[in-house]
């Protein structure tokens, strides 16, 4: 090859190379309705960080518009990937098309963005953890009365999440064996939501209750708040969901029969190390399942739910490093 050619290559490979644009993250985050919300974003951060990219946040504190406006900014951050951490599932479909329109790629983390056609999907078997909820219940409790609190509908994953639950009851409610007294998706994760709404069963009916299927930790501790300002309110089985320190200190204690345990770190790390390929365009092969978004199929990375009680605390949320073992206090 001549020695002209090769040295104009050369040139423009060094051009190239300099005038790269930095890999940019957008990263939305939603709420922080759990525990696992005020970890997920750091190791995200410090997944990203390490392999060459910068992150860029916005927090929206539960506020669906302000989360759209604050992702509209992203947008325009000269990003090539954006994640969206929804507080609600809903309006996105237009925001998505502007992010596509200026090429840029994006995934919804944890909970999806209905009707929208993001690009990925990154979170757990949802379905499952309902599934896991309720077979923990009447592989413990196969007759009786149940109550199920379910997240707020503006959430997928507590729709999901109650089909789970479903799956696994139906046969047992057809036979006649688990009465369901109560229903119901709560306004919001939190545990006042739970409160409120078991205080206000509990004031109406003096009914002996078998299990509550708390959709995650706070609802269960909603209702265990509510349990305890009632006298002769035992109620055995109590699920939960995230693993939270005041979940497990209920298990603990317990208050609380079990919870369901979902590695954020692997889920951050994958979804960190993902987006980081497809800022440098290059493919991720490891997106093997599908998941409806109502309209779209999305190629979507599930990670595995463990189910965690009093048993198998020590070999699983503390043995992951996910809870720090002093900030439990065991029975001596
Ligand atoms: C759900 C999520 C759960 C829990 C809950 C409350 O969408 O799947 O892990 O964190 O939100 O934040």
């Amino acid at each position: 090859m001549n020695k002209k050619i090769v040295f104009a290559s050369l040139c423009m490979f060094l051009i190239a190379a300099c005038t790269r644009e930095p890999l940019k993250i957008g990263f939305s985050v939603g709420d922080f309705s759990s525990d696992r919300w005020s970890q997920e974003p750091q190791i995200f951060q410090d997944e990203a960080t390490a392999l060459g990219a910068q992150v860029l946040f916005e927090y929206a504190y539960g506020d669906a518009n302000q989360q759209i406006e604050q992702v509209r900014k992203l947008i325009a951050s000269d990003i090539q990937v954006l994640i969206i951490f929804p507080t609600s599932a809903d309006n996105w479909a237009p925001i998505v098309e502007e992010a596509h329109k200026a090429g840029i790629t994006v995934i919804a983390y944890d909970r999806m963005l209905k009707d929208a056609g993001v690009d990925y999907y990154f979170s757990f078997f949802n379905e499952d953890v309902g599934k896991q909820q309720a077979q923990y219940a009447v592989d413990n409790r196969p007759k009786g009365n149940y109550i199920i609190l379910g997240g707020p509908t503006s959430d997928n994953n507590s729709l999901l999440l109650m089909q789970g639950q479903k799956n696994v009851l139906q046969p047992y409610i057809d036979r006649g064996d688990i009465t369901i007294l109560l229903e119901k998706h709560l306004e919001t994760w939190n545990s006042i939501d739970a409160y409120n709404e078991m205080q206000t069963f509990l004031d109406k009916n003096k009914v002996k209750i078998d299990a509550i299927l708390a959709a995650n930790d706070e609802l269960a501790g909603g209702s265990i708040m509510a349990l305890e300002m009632v006298e002769d309110s035992m109620v055995m089985i109590i699920t939960g969901q995230d693993a939270s320190v005041g979940g497990c200190q209920n298990i603990l204690n317990g208050k609380q029969s079990m919870t369901v345990y979902k590695s954020i770190r692997n889920l951050a790390r994958e979804a960190a190390q993902a987006s980081v390929k497809m800022a440098k365009s290059e493919k991720i092969t490891n997106a093997t399942n599908l998941v409806s978004d109502g309209t779209n199929e999305i190629p979507a990375v599930l990670l595995k739910t463990v189910v965690v009680d009093k048993n198998n605390m020590k070999e699983t949320v503390i043995a992951d490093g996910f809870i720090k073992e002093d900030q439990l206090s065991f029975a001596p």
